[in-house]
């Protein structure tokens, strides 16, 4: 089966979050099972871009709107990916530094999903399934339907996974215009509560959406910025399908970003000089646990609690612990978590960055991760961190709820709580620095955890069992 993702970003080319290592794998593990995956993108201006050969595959034009414009589709040569990349570069609109976040971002992603369908109108053969990610891509089987200039592709079937509802792309109906001539009949695909909705227009005209975790799937019909009631009336082809990590780039054996590689049978010893090194740098003693955060500084990822809860859990444990924050986003959580800086020298440290050197060094050398995240729809970290023995200490919320097991029930691993508050972290932390004394306890867990298999195998599979359900 031949399967084409349409995605923002993709590791190692470009990367946010946690959609571009799902965009960076799962082709990947798809190929492997024997089948042919491809990944388009927007041409970002990233070193990947610069260190690698490109061809020009093709070259096009459209209209959007008021403006003409042409569109270049480039792809890498030498298959370095282990799949079919593509980067489609607009002038002006997709050869820019960072991935989000410009004042015309709906203009850049929609000429984005019109040069893809644009390109796939042309193609002589076309892929069996078209795989959209999130809602930068979620019109494409829209305009694959109902756009009079691409009819043909209405037989390709398509899927949206979701990685996070929170965000829909939203725009004003003035906007339409910039669409493809397109069946003006159809506008209630295009709208939710007077807006043109890219995510929920995905939802409604893709033969299949899932989400990354089926936990995040049901609390989506309970709350989902909106679309909740278009969630269950769709509930018949929705499903959810939990991420896997990519057990190449995620290996403590291998990882060459890591001071000492180890394994399971010497992970006492590995884990020790990876801290070593990690507390060496910062100025902390070994003997605490060290617990991190990584990701990015947002309400979504409850970032916004970490400076009070840290400085509690300081106070009530007796500095017991030391803790490593790695991330960027919103300016004021960004400040708080520097402003404690001074208050607990010797025990805290926060890096206002994205780093994924650094973070591989943290899944290797912390005991504990911390993520209270008030949405996640799967999460990676935690995953990653286990694969290096590292506890995750979780809310229980979406994914997190899915692969994460409180070490209190049987066979379990973590450290689970059910609140994003101050009170719920604070209690976590000390459930965290008391097991942490229980070496026996800690060793057992640690084992298990690294035995657990969260590779993409499993998952690909299940995503191919999808296609074969709408496959015409
Ligand atoms: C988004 C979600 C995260 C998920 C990732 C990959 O970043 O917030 O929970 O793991 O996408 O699907």
């Amino acid at each position: 089966m031949e399967i084409l993702h349409v995605s923002a970003e993709c590791y190692p080319v470009a990367k946010a979050g946690g959609l571009a290592d799902v965009v960076g794998a799962l082709p990947k593990y798809q190929q492997s099972l024997g089948h042919t995956a491809k990944v388009v993108m927007p041409m970002h201006r990233t070193k990947f871009l610069y260190n690698n050969e490109w061809e020009v595959v093709h070259k096009g034009s459209f209209r959007m709107g008021e403006m003409y414009l042409d569109f270049t589709i480039i792809k890498e040569k030498t298959n370095k990916l282990g799949f079919d990349l593509y980067c489609v570069d607009i002038y002006g609109l997709l050869d820019r530094e960072r991935i989000y976040s410009y004042d015309d971002d709906t203009e850049r992603f929609t000429a984005f999903q019109i040069a893809v369908t644009e390109w796939l109108s042309k193609w002589e053969h076309h892929p069996n399934v078209v795989h959209v990610h999130d809602h930068h891509t979620a019109l494409i089987p829209f305009m694959m339907q109902y756009c009079f200039g691409y009819r043909h592709l209405s037989r390709i079937p398509t899927v949206l996974t979701i990685h996070n509802a929170q965000y829909q792309g939203w725009m004003g109906w003035d906007k339409a215009t910039y669409l493809p001539a397109w069946d003006t009949w159809r506008w209630g695909l295009l709208d939710w509560s007077n807006t043109v909705n890219p995510l929920a227009c995905g939802i409604k005209c893709a033969d299949k959406v899932n989400t990354v975790s089926p936990g995040y799937m049901e609390e989506l019909k309970r709350e989902a910025n909106g679309l909740e009631s278009l969630f269950n009336f769709e509930s018949g082809k929705c499903t959810g399908i939990l991420n896997g990590i990519d057990y190449s780039v995620w290996d403590p054996a291998t990882d060459t970003y890591i001071l000492d590689n180890f394994t399971v049978k010497d992970l006492k010893h590995g884990k020790g000089l990876n801290k070593k090194k990690l507390c060496d740098d910062l100025g902390f003693d070994m003997q605490y646990p060290l617990i991190i955060f990584i990701g990015r500084l947002v309400h979504e990822k409850a970032a916004d609690l970490l400076a009070e809860a840290i400085s509690k859990a300081f106070e009530q444990t007796g500095h017991a612990f030391s803790c490593m924050i790695l991330g960027s986003g919103e300016k004021e959580v960004e400040n708080g978590l520097q402003r404690i800086q001074n208050d607990f020298i010797g025990y805290y440290h926060s890096q206002i960055e994205y780093n994924e050197k650094l973070s591989h060094q943290m899944y290797a050398g912390a005991d504990f991760i911390l993520m209270p995240s008030r949405v996640e729809p799967c999460g990676l970290n935690q995953m990653y961190a286990m694969r290096y023995g590292t506890v995750p200490v979780v809310r229980r919320t979406g994914g997190l709820k899915d692969t994460v097991i409180d070490f209190g029930e049987e066979n379990g691993y973590g450290i689970c709580f059910d609140k994003a508050s101050v009170e719920d972290i604070v209690y976590s932390i000390t459930r965290a620095v008391e097991l942490y004394k229980d070496k026996t306890k800690l060793d057992e867990i640690r084992q298990r955890m690294m035995n657990i298999n969260n590779s993409w195998e499993t998952s690909a599979g299940k995503y191919i069992e999808l296609y074969d359900s709408i496959y015409k």
